[in-house]
């Protein structure tokens, strides 16, 4: 059977930002950037994403191009033995979809609440309390099923699943068509008018305020990688399974350019549009912009719309918000699902169809304990897990078994020939030295840390 195909170039780019940019850019960048020292985030996480970031875009890219295959089967064809990490990025992607899913839940009930704020004054416990149910966590509750949760999950699963059950043009394609244009729009109609509230410009300030006692500090590298890898999707197999279904003519290093490009800046765009919001509530609230942020989940559920309820027209830029929150988590997760469901299809040649089924069938029910009381504690615990370990592993071992094993240059000279940009041999430093010094002394760290 002859592999899919993506219809057009910008088809294929926009799926991939499509899958890069997400919860990760509007939800966890501008909190990142803010506990890791603001302005001075941006050298650690810039310095990831030239010598981490558009080097392993390039040689996942290059990877799913040459090999046709998802994760799974391209490292066969490396190597029988290299199977394994195909899987175990897999099965990290699988875990990622079903906590990641969750978040997308709660975003499209707050887009519902949004209309009428209807979260209240005390967004805090609105958030904890009243949605999440976590004030009920007495051990024989931690299973109890939260319907109101557990609804706008099964919507999420609903799109994901039409979307790669129809096929990779048909569908995921088709669905990144509408999503990023729909969602740069709105990402422009925000900050345009965010831009002119008062002491906006002060909270933007604070972000690029670069707090240089940080920068020799190993936590903020730590989170700068973890960052640049979780935001490109790259390391769980999911650009090796978009960019295997790349036409045989395709520049792969402009690609790969523009991807991590188009990424970032929307990252910077968001924390722009978030900072902008706090600002405004600082100086609405008369209080200075460390009072009112909160970290990680709390800033996109309990900040953003206790800041909505300041804003003029809540009830069109609240759903604005949630929306744009919706839109880039979905096409995420699809991506996501992608991965898993193209690795089963390659081992086992189902049909698209059957495999997508079982894929998200399967994927829905275990997300089910991310919509029970306990489901926050156990969102924490993974994604700890994840963010700190799974990833920065599976990178390194990626990385080593590449880099070591095969050789780089071949993979260099590969590109090179199907591209318009030249990469130098910067490249080969990048993947073969350098970021596997920087993966193995971060993910020591980590250990040291958790362990502790
Ligand atoms: N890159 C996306 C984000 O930043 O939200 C989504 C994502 C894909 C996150 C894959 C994690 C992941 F493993
Ligand atoms: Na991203």
């Amino acid at each position: 059977m002859k592999r899919e195909q993506w219809g057009s170039r910008a088809g294929f780019i926009l799926a991939a930002v499509g899958s890069a940019i997400g919860l990760g850019n509007i939800w966890r960048f501008p909190y990142m950037a803010y506990e890791n020292g603001g302005g001075a985030f941006f050298i650690p996480y810039l310095f990831a994403m030239l010598t981490a970031g558009i080097p392993f875009m390039i040689m996942e890219f290059s990877l799913g191009h040459k090999l046709r295959g998802a994760a799974p089967r391209a490292f066969s064809k490396l190597g029988v033995k290299y199977e394994w990490l195909g899987w175990f990025q897999v099965f990290i992607a699988a875990v990622i979809a079903v906590y990641y899913v969750a978040v997308i839940g709660w975003a499209i009930s707050y887009l519902g609440f949004s209309f009428s704020q209807s979260w209240g004054s005390d967004t805090n416990a609105y958030f904890f309390s009243e949605y999440l149910k976590l004030g009920e966590n007495s051990p024989s509750k931690l299973g109890d099923l939260q319907f109101h949760i557990a609804i706008p999950m099964a919507i999420a699963w609903a799109v994901t699943f039409a979307a790669i059950f129809t096929g990779v043009k048909g569908g995921i394609e088709r669905a990144n068509k509408i999503m990023m244009p729909l969602l740069f729009v709105m990402v422009i109609a925000l900050i345009a008018r965010v831009i002119f509230l008062p002491g906006a410009v002060d909270g933007i300030n604070y972000l690029f305020q670069p707090d240089f006692s940080k920068i020799m500090d190993a936590k903020v590298w730590s989170a700068a990688y973890g960052q640049i890898f979780f935001t490109l999707s790259v390391g769980f197999a999911i650009m090796v399974a978009y960019s295997s279904y790349l036409p045989e003519k395709s520049d792969i290093n402009n690609n790969a350019f523009m991807t991590v490009l188009i990424n970032c800046g929307f990252s910077i765009t968001a924390g722009v549009l978030i900072f902008g919001v706090l600002g405004y509530m600082a100086q609405e609230q008369a209080k200075p912009l460390t009072e009112v942020v909160s970290a990680g989940v709390g800033l996109a559920f309990v900040t953003i719309p206790a800041a909505i309820n300041l804003l003029p027209a809540p009830y069109i830029l609240g759903p604005l918000f949630f929306l744009a929150l919706v839109v880039a988590g979905l096409s995420s997760h699809i991506s996501i699902l992608e991965a898993v469901t193209s690795a089963i299809i390659d081992k086992l040649h189902w049909s698209r169809k059957k495999a997508a089924s079982v894929v998200c069938g399967v994927g829905f029910v275990v997300s089910m304990a991310f919509a029970t009381n306990g489901g926050l504690l156990l969102l924490d615990l993974v994604d700890y897990f994840i963010n700190n370990i799974a990833l920065l592993s599976s990178c390194l071992v990626e990385l080593v078994i590449i880099a070591w094993l095969l050789r780089v240059s071949d993979i260099r000279d590969y590109v090179n020939e199907r591209s318009e940009i030249t990469i130098g041999k910067w490249f080969e430093v990048c993947i073969r030295y350098l970021s596997p010094l920087m993966l193995a002394v971060i993910l020591g760290t980590n250990l040291l840390n958790t362990a502790s």
